[in-house]
């Protein structure tokens, strides 16, 4: 069976074609980053602009890819929410338009259950060639970290009718920030680039974690629950009024000057541009991050008696955050499962894969279906 999926829910465009929910044809992303670079963050206007202008390519690419037609697919995945609305929206009339001159099932998707659905696509994939680790087990919990979001789920599959069907119940969430937007802002803050994960993940690698103590974050309430807020302001705070500023402010102008020229800057060239002690404060903000998002991870896997964790979305891709889970899974024995860093950060591989469980299920959406901007999964 023949799912393309399509996904248009904040800056990448996106379509994919997988096979029987686990053979991936083909995942072709287009993203957005060089528009929204020099803001320093996505400005919603600009990004669906460039996805009303990306969306028919990317689609014939992805179909290109796969070595098959519009007309051979069985049906359309598309992410319905939750996200940007004028992003979300391109994508979705595209699907639904397609989908009702073809006479083809289409399927709305959330978001979050894409990114989770990613994990098993993974699993899935790795295990028919025989590379899988470990299998992923239900009930799990999930940690899905991104730019948009950070929230734990508990995920169960009950089986009916031979096919599974996933149940969501939401254990925590941010309060404020997704740790992805708080790694974007304290790169901007710090004129590191943009996005700032991967900026912050490479340069972290040459500086001390230990330089500065932010300590824990403390919440009343859910102990499940993140907020991110804090140490963003905290890093602000560490940098007003000092050499640290000057530096950026330099490094602010050198960097548009660079991409006024059109031309590139390499990891290199930014960390020569970097002090050891601007180097040290990202390391210890990603240690701070990295240590919230394991310590409560862990402490929901406990809580819920699991037998399994996985991880998804853009922060996914952090390094130190891969190594942090894979000692606690050598440590705990509970085994953590991640997608391959392409599968993490937003694509559409993971709505196709999601969309086919639910069109297994017959759970086809009609023509009423349209994009939600917020779209919580999971009660
Ligand atoms: O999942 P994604 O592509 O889009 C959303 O659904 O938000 O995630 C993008 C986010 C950005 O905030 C980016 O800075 C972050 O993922 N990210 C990382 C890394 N790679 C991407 N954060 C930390 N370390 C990384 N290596
Ligand atoms: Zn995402």
């Amino acid at each position: 069976m023949l799912i393309l999926g399509i996904e248009s829910s904040c800056d990448e465009t996106a379509a994919a074609v997988v096979a029987d929910g686990d053979r991936i044809l083909s995942n072709v992303v287009a993203s957005q980053a060089l528009t929204h670079e020099k803001y320093g963050g996505v400005v919603p206007e600009l990004a669906s602009r460039e996805h009303l202008r990306k969306i028919t390519p990317v689609v014939d690419e992805a179909c290109r890819q796969a070595g098959t037609g519009l007309c051979q697919v069985d049906a359309i995945a598309v992410t319905e929410g939750p996200g940007l609305i004028g992003s979300l929206l391109v994508g979705l009339t595209y699907a639904k338009a397609t989908a009702l001159a073809l006479n083809k099932p289409f399927i709305g998707v959330n978001h979050l259950e894409g990114h989770i659905h990613a994990v098993l696509l993974q699993n899935r994939s790795e295990r028919r060639a025989g590379t899988a680790e470990a299998e992923a087990r239900f009930p799990n919990v999930t940690l899905v970290v991104s730019g948009g979001h950070t929230c734990l789920f508990r995920v169960e599959t009950i089986e009916r009718d031979g096919c599974p069907r996933f149940s969501y119940r939401r254990l925590g969430q941010t309060r404020d920030d997704a740790a992805g937007e708080a790694f974007d802002k304290v790169a901007k803050l710090l004129a590191l680039g943009y996005p700032g994960g991967p900026v912050i993940d490479r340069l972290a690698s040459s500086g001390n974690s230990r330089a500065v103590d932010f300590g824990r974050v403390r919440l009343k309430g859910n102990p499940l629950d993140f907020s991110f807020s804090g140490l963003k302001t905290a890093v602000l705070y560490r940098l007003r009024g000092t050499d640290l500023q000057i530096e950026a402010s330099e490094r602010r102008a050198w960097l548009s000057s660079r991409r006024e020229q059109g031309r590139a800057v390499s990891p290199q060239e930014l960390r020569e541009r970097c002090s050891q002690a601007t180097v040290d404060l990202v390391a210890s903000f990603q240690a701070a991050v990295v240590d919230d998002l394991v310590g409560r991870t862990l402490a929901a896997a406990e809580q819920e008696g699991v037998e399994c964790i996985f991880v998804s979305g853009g922060v996914a891709c952090n390094s130190l955050l891969r190594r942090h889970f894979a000692e606690a899974a050598q440590r705990t024995g509970l085994p953590v499962l991640f997608p391959s860093p392409a599968l993490s950060t937003d694509n559409a591989a993971m709505i196709a894969a999601a969309g086919y469980f639910k069109l297994r299920a017959g759970e086809c959406a009609d023509r009423s279906l349209t994009a939600h901007a917020s779209f919580p999964l999971g009660a």
